[in-house]
């Protein structure tokens, strides 16, 4: 996030003193990505960020991924998932690979506990409910639309006000907005989706640290990475890690809405990049909103077949009129893996419902990865085996009587 702001108490210049009113030295901390490289920001303490009392293994949920073997499209239905409560710790893995990985998880209303994934940012899609995150940089409130952008490292905890549907996004890499977005110093463009104004930073920093300021020893989650793969350690500080009186820089977590996003159209069908809000390494995150759509004489709306030669494609419905789709399967909660090497898009008589149609109602996120997906646990727990032949209209376990039309906007 190439966007500058100052929170709180901070020293006229960096790297020089800063004392409360007693004389007591604050601690400075910088969390900078890319190795002193890339954006940063600058944070003042209270306590030591590296005194810790304790570390023990802590058992992450089942992080296993079965390949997507042998090939076909497949439908998930995560609102039949029962997952755990806790916003961190309930997570059920659905898919995912070496560059990022997806989980959910149906909330209740205990806040989870202090978490840091070390490995890399989260992008958490709220696909419904309200509450606030806690951060060492202040709280974001969240509510259904939102995406919760925490960068790498960021000590946070989640505090749902209402049991709340978390789609989170889990990258081994930086998340951030398109590149073509950006302007050579990091300004959204005119031609961007969305501007700066769009995106809510942390709040309330003096009241969240006042709240933790006497409490010791405190157990914070850690989420990273070694030769054997993803593992969780819990580590006990001896204070509380929101103990951050101020602090500057163009790095800390945020929020963007989809209703603020500005859908790009144009005459005829216009490809998924135009619905690009996000990208890590290795993959890109899109939003399909409702929106007006071509306005050709012969326009056909609705996406020609495309065979996605370099990536994966996942979609999850979240909201809109799915009538188009009915007896695909395919319905609010539903996510589709349209994978790299086999093509995918409507039935012929999607196409012909589809023509003269001016609007779209309908709301999707979006995934698309360079390198294959592979099933995770949760994802295999709720898979309709039925969709791959949903295009054909037969094959194993599907009567002959017709197949359902598949109405994919992606
Ligand atoms: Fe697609």
């Amino acid at each position: 996030m190439a966007h500058y702001r100052a929170v709180g108490r901070l020293p006229r210049q960096r790297h020089t003193q800063l004392r409360d009113d007693d004389g007591h030295l604050f601690r400075e901390e910088l969390m900078g990505e890319e190795g002193f490289s890339s954006d940063s920001s600058l944070l003042y303490r209270r306590g030591v960020p590296s005194a810790i009392t304790d570390s023990t293994v802590w058992e992450l949920a089942d992080q296993s991924r079965t390949p997507n073997h042998p090939l076909k499209p497949r439908h998930l239905t995560l609102h039949d998932l029962e997952t755990g409560t806790c916003p961190v710790e309930g997570r059920r893995l659905v898919l995912g690979n070496n560059d990022v990985r997806i989980g959910y998880v149906l909330t209740g209303t205990d806040p989870s506990p202090v978490y840091r994934n070390a490995i890399g940012d989260e992008c958490v899609y709220v696909e419904s409910g309200t509450g606030t995150v806690e951060t060492v940089f202040g709280t974001v409130s969240y509510r259904a639309g939102d995406y919760v952008l925490v960068p790498r490292a960021t000590d946070h905890r989640w505090v749902p006000a209402e049991p709340s549907r978390l789609y989170a996004i889990e990258a081994n890499s930086h998340i951030h907005p398109p590149k073509r977005y950006l302007s050579r110093f990091g300004q959204l463009l005119e031609h961007a989706p969305y501007c700066e104004r769009d995106l809510h930073g942390p709040e309330g920093l003096d009241e969240l640290v006042a709240s933790c300021r006497d409490l010791t020893d405190v157990e914070v989650l850690v989420k990273h990475r070694t030769s054997a793969g993803i593992v969780g350690t819990r580590m006990t500080y001896a204070t509380h890690p929101f103990d951050v009186v101020g602090w500057d820089g163009c790095l800390y977590p945020y929020t963007f809405n989809i209703e603020d996003y500005m859908p790009i159209t144009g005459k005829v069908h216009q490809p998924p990049p135009v619905h690009q809000v996000f990208e890590g390494w290795n993959f890109v995150i899109c939003n399909f909103l409702p929106r007006k759509v071509d306005y050709h004489d012969l326009a056909i709306p609705v996406p020609y077949y495309h065979s996605n030669v370099d990536s994966d494609e996942v979609m999850f419905y979240v909201g809109g009129d799915y009538e188009a789709r009915k007896g695909s399967g395919i319905n609010i909660g539903s996510i589709s893996l349209h994978p790299g090497g086999h093509a995918h898009g409507p039935q012929p008589s999607a196409i012909e419902a589809s023509l003269g149609a001016e609007f779209f109602d309908e709301s999707a996120v979006m995934v698309d990865t360079f390198a294959p997906l592979d099933l995770g646990e949760g994802g295999r727990a709720v898979e309709d085996p039925a969709y791959a032949w949903t295009w054909a209209g037969r094959g194993p376990g599907v009567g002959d009587d017709g197949g359902p039309a598949v109405f994919s906007n992606s």
